[in-house]
């Protein structure tokens, strides 16, 4: 941070002193002052407070960020037709998991610090409290537990009446935005470490800055050790195994793309793309009954999202406003998930283009022939029928 201004001061130096009164600048505009000369005064004091305050209140060190994929998809509207479960009760429900030994018992962590089920026949309840606002994924464990990320404390194991954290640090560093997780069958844990920059209630300007510094991190359960798998992601995201757990995908949000890492045969330890040039910015990636996978694509998107992501200057000057940046993520309206096969190809996509009924989707579940939404920006859990959802 430090740094970031002392840089950021070298460069506006020269500007800083043309405002000086004793500037060459300043004596050569005097001669043009009256009756134009107290706009022109107003209009230099005006960007030069505007430059001092993008310079002392720069977050973020941007790099530029990835060129966004061109529309690929035209707009169906298919999420418009979801019902809504649970609502009023359910607050930010980011990820859904469904218990399909239990028959489809629902699970959702809301930002109440709860973790909340649907019962099969429609009944909810506050099932577990865990506390604090930044429940994030969550996975079943083998022994009956729940493995919930918290982004500001990392990964947790919660049983009733217990939780434990199981990694808060990975090689000395602290784990900043612990995202999603998910647990193979040999109990190790993988799970995502979104940002090493910003936490989660800072994750735009994540976005902004577009540094890479997302980790996907794996827990081993017999030694308890946590060790860096995979780093340098544009936020590490949702992890998905695949069916026969021969490689795990991670989701880089910023770059549009998921990578999938071998853990198994001649390839193992090797990372490669799963799939890139998605039509949104892939969160959190569920394995679908028949091997192929649903990935939410929150939709960060809209002219004037795409304009200022376009320069590093613009991404630095809005980045120092929060209201302008609030307002900017306002436009980034809609929702949309894709299915892809386990090769890496679009199979379906559902959209809410305009985010008539449902915005920002963070997850996206099949079960038993529905899909099941989670949306940080909702107050219920979607559900539709896959019947008549048509293939790409
Ligand atoms: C729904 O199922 C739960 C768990 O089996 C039970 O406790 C509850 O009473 C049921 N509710 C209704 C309305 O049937």
């Amino acid at each position: 941070m430090v740094a970031c201004l002392r840089d950021k001061l070298e460069q506006i130096r020269p500007s800083l002193a043309a405002a000086s009164p004793s500037s060459q600048f300043r004596r050569r505009r005097s001669s043009l002052m009256a009756p134009g000369g107290h706009f022109g005064t107003a209009a230099v004091a005006v960007v030069v407070s505007l430059a001092v305050h993008v310079v002392l209140n720069c977050p973020i060190q941007p790099v530029p960020s990835p060129t966004p994929p061109s529309a690929a998809y035209p707009p169906n509207n298919l999420l418009q037709g979801l019902e809504k479960l649970g609502e009023g009760q359910l607050s930010g429900p980011e990820d859904v998991y469904v218990d399909a030994a239990a028959g489809g018992t629902l699970y959702t962590a809301t930002r109440d610090g709860w973790l909340q089920r649907m019962q099969p026949n429609g009944t909810w309840e506050r099932w577990r409290f865990v506390g604090g606002a930044g429940l994030l994924g969550i996975a079943p464990s083998a022994d009956g537990s729940m493995l919930v990320c918290d982004a500001y404390k990392g990964l947790l194991r919660v049983e009733e009446g217990r939780v434990t954290i199981l990694a808060s640090t990975v090689e000395g560093s602290p784990i900043r935005f612990a995202d999603a997780a998910i647990e193979a069958s040999d109990g190790t844990i993988y799970f995502s470490d979104g940002s090493a920059r910003f936490g989660f209630d800072r994750w735009v300007l994540d976005f902004m800055e577009a540094s890479s510094t997302g980790r996907l991190l794996k827990y081993d359960p017999g030694t308890g050790k946590v060790s860096v798998v995979l780093d340098n992601l544009a936020f590490a995201n949702g992890v998905a195994l695949s069916r026969d757990e021969t490689f795990i995908i991670v989701c880089e949000s910023w770059r549009f793309r998921c990578s999938k890492l071998w853990l198994k045969g001649d390839k193992s330890g090797q990372a490669e793309t799963f799939i890139e040039n998605l039509p949104g910015s892939p969160d959190n990636i569920h394995l679908a009954p028949d091997g192929s996978f649903w990935i939410a694509l929150i939709q960060l998107r809209s002219p004037w999202i795409d304009l200022v992501t376009r320069w590093t200057f613009t991404k630095r000057v809005a980045s120092s406003f929060p209201a302008l940046l609030d307002v900017l993520k306002e436009t980034g309206k809609g929702a949309m998930v894709a299915q892809v096969s386990e090769s890496g190809e679009i199979i379906r996509v559902l959209d809410d283009s305009k985010g008539k009924v449902i915005n920002f989707i963070t997850s996206v579940t099949e079960y038993d022939g529905n899909l099941f939404f989670g949306s940080l920006s909702t107050n219920f859990v979607g559900k539709i029928s896959l019947d008549k959802v048509p293939q790409v």
